[in-house]
């Protein structure tokens, strides 16, 4: 009997579709993700952090625009990480670190980055350490160098319509599920579980989130761009918007 392998590509799709579900725009918040990285330098390679950066959803969009570009994925989750690695396959620097601590930097394999990219992750965090979080991430970038965020940012002047536009979301992605068009989050971590390869490291991954997910910290974009300030980037603002979700980007 041929021994079983892992299939990154189709996990890969499997993880796009289940993000995607919640995320119906996700392609376009990837998209100006890796506009502004590259217009913050005219440097090639371009050197990018994705961070938490899951399995290496913008790292493969980086490197599909740009296959010379320079790629650093950082993520805690060892199945997402295996999914990555397999992905990537030596396209990219692949490393384990916890965002929670201050020393995630020492597992990086570079100091002066011209962009960190991070999407739908740091509402994982909690406020005092996500500001802190912004410290260190900008004493990882080069001068010039460009933090791009994209996360569940609601607008606080937008209240009511805010909260209209999430409900109908909700509706969509509930219809969406019911008929199978694709997994849930808990459907997709039950799949996982299912998989020989990825099965003890889900087992792993219990360990390290053992509520399977975040608290769900999702402040406004106007407490970014406050956080970013007082955290010594030199411009803030927000890049993107659509509904409840924004990308803010800051340059150092
Ligand atoms: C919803 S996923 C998004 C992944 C990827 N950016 C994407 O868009 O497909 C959130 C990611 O944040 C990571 N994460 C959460 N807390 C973390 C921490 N303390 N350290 C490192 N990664 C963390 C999770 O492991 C997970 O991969």
């Amino acid at each position: 009997m041929t021994p079983y392998a892992l299939d990154a590509r189709a996990w890969q799709e499997s993880w796009d579709r289940q993000q995607e579900a919640y995320l119906p725009d996700r392609e376009h918040r990837f998209a100006a993700l890796l506009d502004a990285a590259e217009a913050a330098t005219d440097a090639r390679p371009l050197q990018l952090l994705d961070l938490a950066g899951g399995t290496g959803s913008i790292s493969l969009r980086a490197l599909a625009r740009h296959p010379d570009a320079q790629v650093t994925v950082l993520d805690l989750d060892p199945v997402l990480l295996t999914i990555a690695e397999a992905s990537l396959s030596g396209r990219a620097t692949v490393v384990t670190a916890d965002l929670n601590r201050a020393d995630w930097p020492e597992a990086l394999p570079h100091r002066a980055y011209d962009a960190v990219l991070t999407a739908t992750a740091l509402h994982w965090l909690d406020g005092p350490r996500l500001a802190e979080l912004y410290r260190e991430i900008r004493d990882v970038l080069r001068p010039g160098g460009v933090l791009v965020n994209a996360d569940h940012m609601p607008d606080d002047a937008l209240p009511t319509l805010t909260t209209r536009l999430s409900d109908r979301a909700r509706q969509r992605r509930a219809a969406r599920h019911q008929a199978g068009a694709a997994l849930s989050w808990e459907g997709w971590w039950a799949q996982a579980a299912a998989d020989p390869v990825l099965a003890p490291l889900v087992d792993k991954r219990q360990q390290i989130y053992p509520t399977g997910h975040s608290p769900e910290w999702t402040p406004p974009a106007g407490w970014h761009l406050d956080a970013l300030r007082a955290a010594g980037f030199t411009e803030a603002g927000v890049l993107w918007r659509n509904g409840s979700d924004a990308a803010v980007a800051a340059l150092r």
